[in-house]
């Protein structure tokens, strides 16, 4: 006798089936539990469950429907910028060859990814403004903490320049200001390269992190809107300067330092930014361009 096949859930509308959403607090995303894991046949909402470890013993896990507070804190310590909130991996499209390549070494370091092993080479993303640096950041952020666990944390460089200013300024210590961006297993800056006037405090800056991350076996995600001094697929210059590659803005102590930590990939292609919020819109767009012509 074959068993019947149970009929399929409908996939939540509320949250895609993930369980859980994010709700925005004033400059703040907070991952909260859909209401659809109300009906979890397994934690009925609470998002944790009883369960035995190997030794026979009682203990609380998480559910896996999505309403796992850890899991929630995970997803709300992530920071991310409210725009990039709801950016997904299966939300990226690889429009040119560099951005499927990107995407794939997206997918790849979360596979990869082993919580707690030290080592794991880092991802450096360089592309111009638009073509999906942060969306891809965010995304491996959020696909690391729902599928792995794992503690991540989203820093805009420049942003994090003037909390380190505020920091020493109200008199805390490099180590004090260190130790967030020490203890998160994966750490993602973006636009590295963005600063303002005073180049060795910002080169100092990145050093540090680097060098704390390293030496604690932690991998730093990073992008930037720079290019490699190898390509010419693209030009950046700041506000009022002239265009510089990586190597230039960061100079070349900083620059070789990424090449030890970190595979550097370009992700060159159309600027997004404009008029495309969504990626389906990128995804359909693709599909008539490619579509073939008839006839
Ligand atoms: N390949 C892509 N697929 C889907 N959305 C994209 C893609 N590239 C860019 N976007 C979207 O376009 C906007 C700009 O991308 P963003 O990640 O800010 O670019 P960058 O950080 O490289 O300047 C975002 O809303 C992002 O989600
Ligand atoms: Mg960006
Ligand atoms: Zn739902
Ligand atoms: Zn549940």
């Amino acid at each position: 006798m074959v068993e019947p096949v149970p009929a399929a859930q409908p996939v939540c509308t509320l949250c895609g089936g993930e369980g859980f959403t994010f709700q925005q607090l004033e400059d703040r995303g907070v991952a909260v539990a859909c209401s659809c894991t109300r009906n979890c046949a397994s934690c009925h909402g609470q998002g944790r469950l009883y369960a035995r470890d190997e030794r026979g013993y009682e203990v609380l896990r998480g559910c896996g429907c999505g309403a796992d507070p850890r899991r929630l804190s995970l997803l709300t310590g992530l920071r991310l910028p409210t725009k990039f909130l709801n950016r997904t991996l299966a939300g990226y499209a690889g429009i040119s060859p560099d951005q499927k390549i990107a995407l794939a070494r997206a997918h790849r370091f979360v596979d990869e990814f082993v919580p707690g092993a030290s080592g794991q080479r880092a991802l450096l993303f360089c592309g111009p403004p638009g073509s999906g640096k942060t969306h891809l950041l965010a995304a491996i952020l959020r696909d690391l903490a729902t599928k792995k666990a794992v503690r991540g944390r989203y820093e805009e460089f420049f942003l994090l320049l003037s909390d380190i200013r505020d920091g020493f300024s109200r008199g805390l210590s490099s180590r004090e200001w260190l130790e967030p961006v020490r203890e998160v297993d994966v750490l993602a800056i973006d636009e590295i390269g963005k600063g303002g006037k005073n180049r060795e405090f910002e080169q100092g800056v990145l050093d540090e992190i680097l060098s704390v991350r390293y030496n604690a076996g932690r991998p730093t995600l990073l992008a930037t809107n720079y290019p490699r001094p190898d390509t010419d697929h693209w030009q950046f210059k700041a506000d009022g300067q002239s265009a510089e590659n990586l190597e230039q803005r960061v100079g070349p102590r900083i620059f070789s330092r990424l090449h030890e930590l970190c595979d550097l990939i370009d992700v060159n292609g159309p600027d997004q930014r404009k008029d495309q919020h969504d990626a389906r819109c990128i995804a359909e767009s693709l599909a008539r361009r490619t579509r073939p012509a008839r006839g």
